[in-house]
């Protein structure tokens, strides 16, 4: 049994200006202890999928089930297989982080859960913090909270909607260091986010949404390995020569130019040099998945190849 699966989901939004479909024939199974990424650009349709998931918003077709258990004919049994990071900070700023978590738990029917609570607590670096009201919370220190609720069930399943967004460093580690640990112990975690170098550390295998629908579904080396495998970086304050162009990731003054091969990079070379474009920290690396991100959502030949 997958510990999620999304077969064949749709999501048609009706609004005052007509219809937009979100997401279209959408299926993929995510198995138990895997750390899945699911990732797209803004308005791809991973929040309505994980929305759909929670059993929060009514997929117009398909099915989803959890363990095993149906998104809609079996809500109860499926929310509670789940521990959902919400994308947006909601929370009751008049409770304590404690009482956020104890009412959590008493939600879920989980009675003298202190000793985990405090776990969790101090795990996230929120112990100090347990008896501050929400509303005195920073932005970071609220969504470690959402991070705690989501867990105090110690759900089966961690769905993770962008949890590192304004996030500093520090807790980014902590936090992927502790998630890690869950998943090791077993649980199977679905994590969106746009902080590509992380998927790459983290995911087994990633999924990425176009639109509302899967354009990649593979394992993260064999995404990383369908690239060409090497990168010309530099920074250049020039423009560079029109035939370059196209195949130019630019950012700022940093160039990323695509090589498949040792004479490719020759070539690349020879053409800024008769173009007299003088460059700076020059580097060749691997791509890495924000190439295969890019190469995809540009619909280039890789996203037909594993569509
Ligand atoms: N309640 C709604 N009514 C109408 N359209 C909606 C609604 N919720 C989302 N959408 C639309 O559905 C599309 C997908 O949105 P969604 O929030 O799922 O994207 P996302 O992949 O999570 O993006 P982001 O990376 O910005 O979080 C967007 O075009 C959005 O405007
Ligand atoms: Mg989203």
């Amino acid at each position: 049994m997958p510990a999620v699966s999304f077969q064949e989901v749709a999501k048609t939004y009706t609004g005052p200006r007509g219809r937009f479909q979100a997401l279209s024939g959408v299926s993929f199974d995510i198995e138990q202890g895997e750390f899945f990424g699911l990732l797209g650009p803004n308005g791809a349709g991973k929040t309505t999928l994980i929305s759909i998931l929670a059993g929060l918003t009514r997929a117009s077709a398909g099915r989803v089930t959890v363990m095993g258990h149906d998104v809609r004919e079996d809500y109860a049994a499926a929310r509670k297989a789940l521990g959902i990071v919400p994308q947006e900070l909601v929370f009751d700023p008049f409770f304590s982080v404690r009482e956020t978590l104890r009412i959590q738990s008493g939600y879920f029917g989980v009675r003298n859960n202190d000793a985990w609570i405090d776990e969790l607590l101090e795990n996230l670096g929120l112990a100090d913090k347990a008896q501050a009201n929400m509303r005195q919370l920073s932005g970071g220190m609220k969504r470690r909270v959402l991070v705690a609720q989501a867990l105090v069930h110690r759900p089966p399943v961690i769905v993770l909607d962008e949890p590192t967004a304004g996030v500093d460093v520090e807790l980014r580690q902590t936090l992927w260091a502790f998630i890690a640990r869950l998943n090791r112990a077993g649980h199977t975690v679905l994590l969106t986010t746009h902080y590509l170098e992380e998927a790459e550390a983290l995911c087994h295998r990633i999924g990425m949404l176009k639109q509302g629908r899967l354009v990649a579904l593979d394992r993260t080396a064999e995404l990383l390995r369908g690239m060409a495998s090497t990168m010309l970086r530099f920074k250049t304050d020039h423009a560079l020569p029109a035939a370059l162009e196209p195949q130019a990731r630019v950012t700022g003054r940093i160039v990323q130019l695509k090589a498949h091969d040792a004479t490719e990079v020759e070539q690349l070379l020879a053409a800024l040099r008769s173009a007299q474009v003088p460059i700076e920290d020059l580097e060749i690396g691997r791509a890495d998945l924000e190439d295969v991100f890019l190469e995809i959502m540009q619909g280039g030949a890789l996203a037909e190849a594993s569509a």
